[in-house]
């Protein structure tokens, strides 16, 4: 069964991947537009988390929203993930790196839980291995902690969530993916998250899927709904039941991937774009 759910799951997340030095701004007017659930990782090679927390206090100072207001997502990162500025002491167990890197997480971000914490990808491109397994009990004592509220995983295929779930007895909350539209939008890994009532988040929706946002039938429906390609593509995720993932830099695009969610497809519409590639 899934972790039981305490607090609010936002209805769109935006990604603070690649922001470098923008990430406080960034993640500051994310919230100023209306977001409300935040992606992050204590990855310093893409993300800078630090910088987010810093986005975060300048929208408290300014009373725009409250820690309580808000879902923050971060993320647990193997070493082969990161590069030489590492969260954690390399040489200690698994177990004691997800503990050191929660712990530098909910500093960076000026909290003490998160709404979700998320293993970044197993260790193994194939299997859920005896680390995975580790990572996941340490995972779950900062839970039962209260230093998470959710638990997920990203980057997993159909085999990795079948030998978790074999192997443990919570599965996660959350599945977070890129979600190649050639692959039936991950149509398998959504269909075990759909039956198990966990919620897949999507990623690289737009970027992993150019020529969808290119297609004629995309850009009929843009054109039919005044909207642009991207808002098409958001909907039609939400409607299938994705929690979308969108990495804008651009003020005019959040408020456009925001206004997406107002957005609705007839049901022939989001068939055809479901099985447009895949
Ligand atoms: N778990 C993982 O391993 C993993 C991996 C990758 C990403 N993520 C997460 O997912 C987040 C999002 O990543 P992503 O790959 O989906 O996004 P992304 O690569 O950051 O890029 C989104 C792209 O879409 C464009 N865009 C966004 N809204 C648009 C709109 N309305 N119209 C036209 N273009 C639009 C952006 O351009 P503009 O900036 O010009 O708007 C940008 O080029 C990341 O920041 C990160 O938090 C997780």
């Amino acid at each position: 069964m899934p972790i039981a759910s305490q607090s609010h799951i936002p209805d769109f997340l935006y990604g603070t991947a690649w922001k470098e030095d923008r990430t406080p701004a960034l993640t500051e007017l994310a919230i100023r537009a209306g977001f409300r659930g935040i992606d992050t990782a204590n990855q310093r090679r893409h993300y800078f988390e630090e910088g987010v927390g810093q986005g975060l206090a300048a929208a408290y100072r300014d009373g725009v929203v409250t820690r309580a207001d808000l879902f923050l997502q971060t993320k647990f990162t193997y070493q082969r993930g990161q590069d030489h500025r590492l969260p954690y002491d390399p040489a200690a167990s698994l177990s004691v790196q997800v503990a050191q890197s929660m712990a530098s997480s909910l500093e960076h971000l000026g909290t003490e839980y998160v709404d979700s914490y998320v293993l970044h990808g197993p260790s193994s491109g194939y299997d859920w291995t005896e680390s995975d397994a580790e990572v996941w009990v340490a995972m779950r004592k900062e839970h039962d902690a209260g230093r998470t509220r959710r638990l997920g995983v990203s980057n997993v295929s159909l085999q990795h969530l079948e030998q978790m779930a074999a192997a443990h007895n919570e599965l996660p909350v959350f599945v977070q993916n890129r979600c190649f539209a050639r692959t039936g939008w991950d149509r398998d890994v959504r269909a075990f998250c759909r039956e198990r009532n966990i919620v897949y988040q999507g990623f690289s929706l737009l970027t992993a899927n150019a020529e969808v946002l290119r297609h004629p039938l995309t850009t009929e429906l843009a054109a039919h709904a005044n909207a642009t390609p991207a808002q098409i593509i958001f909907a039609f995720a939400r409607m299938v039941g994705m929690l979308a993932l969108t990495g804008t830099s651009s003020a005019e695009h959040m408020k456009q991937d925001l206004a997406s969610r107002d957005l609705v497809l007839p049901p022939d519409a989001v068939q055809a774009v479901e099985s447009l590639a895949g």
